[in-house]
């Protein structure tokens, strides 16, 4: 009896060891320690035993099956951990994690700045908050130049100065101080000229804010990329020459361009250039003003008085500087006809980028 019962005392040791999984591990209990169970049967026929007989191995019977539903417990703890939390089914289908993603604009900024540097330039970044020297004064616009009209301005109060009501308590046109939110990436063009000096290409891609209602077309906060070449005999047809590869280079096929006079103090002659709306293909749509056409850029030779204030001697160096909001190349490109999407955080929009 007493090796019988040690021997399946073993056998259960044993099939333990080979176990990996709970539900052979429960055939095994209901296998041994069940109501039909081999150790269950056995330690029934100790009641036929004689009395001496029967309290020794009665007594090593009842030790035994303690041991085993411990032991049963041990083996039963460890296989649900390893499913828990070691266990790794290589097989199944990876999990997709969300990854966030760039903004078009910055995505188009990004084309741009990689169109220029292939074409020599640097590529600088400026502040927003901007002084009324950088952004007007030293791009020949006085302060009471009609030309600063051309431009709706955030004015910055300056501290301890006066509030003015309610919500336009920060920020507010009206009252003039010396500091704005930069109208333009112009400014830069001073910047720029006063750090590097002649001969000088760069770009200023950033954010500019103007002081205005939105509409489809409209947006106070938008973006620029500002242009500037700066070198002996720079010419206008160096000007088209470089946004022609520009613009063909954002849109990648040939587009259609038109070029007229226009108005910017700091350049002298100016010229505003056009390109054929591209969503409705210059069939007259609301994102081109039934125009068939959209602004796309201004531009022009420096003016000698902005390359004084750059401290370049105009005698010797002519250059063109050109400002092309990227919020409106985005929405050509994607065919967007609502800039106002660009600033909604709406992620129906932007998921499609
Ligand atoms: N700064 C002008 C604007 O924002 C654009 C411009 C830049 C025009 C450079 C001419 C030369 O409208």
């Amino acid at each position: 009896m007493k090796e019988e019962i040690i021997k399946i005392k073993e056998e259960i040791l044993d099939e333990l060891k080979r176990v990996k999984e709970s539900e052979a591990l429960a055939k095994l209990e209901t296998e041994y320690l069940g109501r039909k169970g081999k150790l269950t049967i056995f330690l029934r026929q100790i009641t036929n035993l004689g009395d001496e007989e029967k309290q020794e191995i009665g007594c090593l019977a009842n030790q035994i099956k303690k041991e085993m539903i411990s032991k049963f417990k041990e083996v039963k703890g460890v296989i649900s951990n390893v499913s828990k939390d070691v266990f790794v089914d290589v097989t199944l289908p990876g999990e997709k994690s969300t990854l966030g993603h760039l903004h078009p604009v910055t995505l188009v900024q990004h084309e741009l700045e990689d169109l220029f540097k292939s074409m020599g330039f640097m590529i600088l970044d400026g502040p927003e908050l901007e002084s009324d020297y950088y952004n007007f004064e030293a791009l020949n616009i006085p302060e009471h130049h009609p030309a600063r009209d051309m431009q709706d301005t955030f004015y910055i109060e300056e501290p301890g100065s006066e509030s003015g009501p309610g919500e336009q308590k920060r920020v507010y046109a009206g009252k003039k101080s010396d500091m704005v939110m930069r109208t333009h990436t112009s400014p830069m063009q001073i910047r720029a000229m006063l750090k590097y000096g002649a001969p000088l290409r760069c770009v200023v891609p950033g954010r500019v804010f103007r002081n205005e209602a939105t509409d489809a077309v409209h947006e106070h906060t938008l973006h620029q990329i500002e242009g500037l070449m700066i070198d002996e005999n720079i010419s206008i047809t160096n000007l088209i020459a470089v946004l022609k590869e520009m613009l063909s280079g954002i849109f990648n096929q040939s587009i259609t361009i038109r070029v007229r006079p226009g108005y910017f103090p700091f350049v002298e002659p100016g010229l505003e250039v056009d390109m054929q709306c591209m969503i409705c293909g210059g069939e007259k749509c609301p994102s081109c003003k039934n125009s068939g056409w959209l602004e796309m850029l201004g531009s022009g030779m420096i003016h000698p008085n902005v390359l004084r204030a750059g401290g370049i001697d105009p005698d010797k160096y002519s250059g063109f500087a050109f400002g092309m909001g990227i919020d409106r190349l985005v929405m050509m490109k994607y065919k967007i006809n609502d800039i106002r999407l660009f600033n909604s955080g709406d992620l129906r929009f932007l998921r499609q980028f």
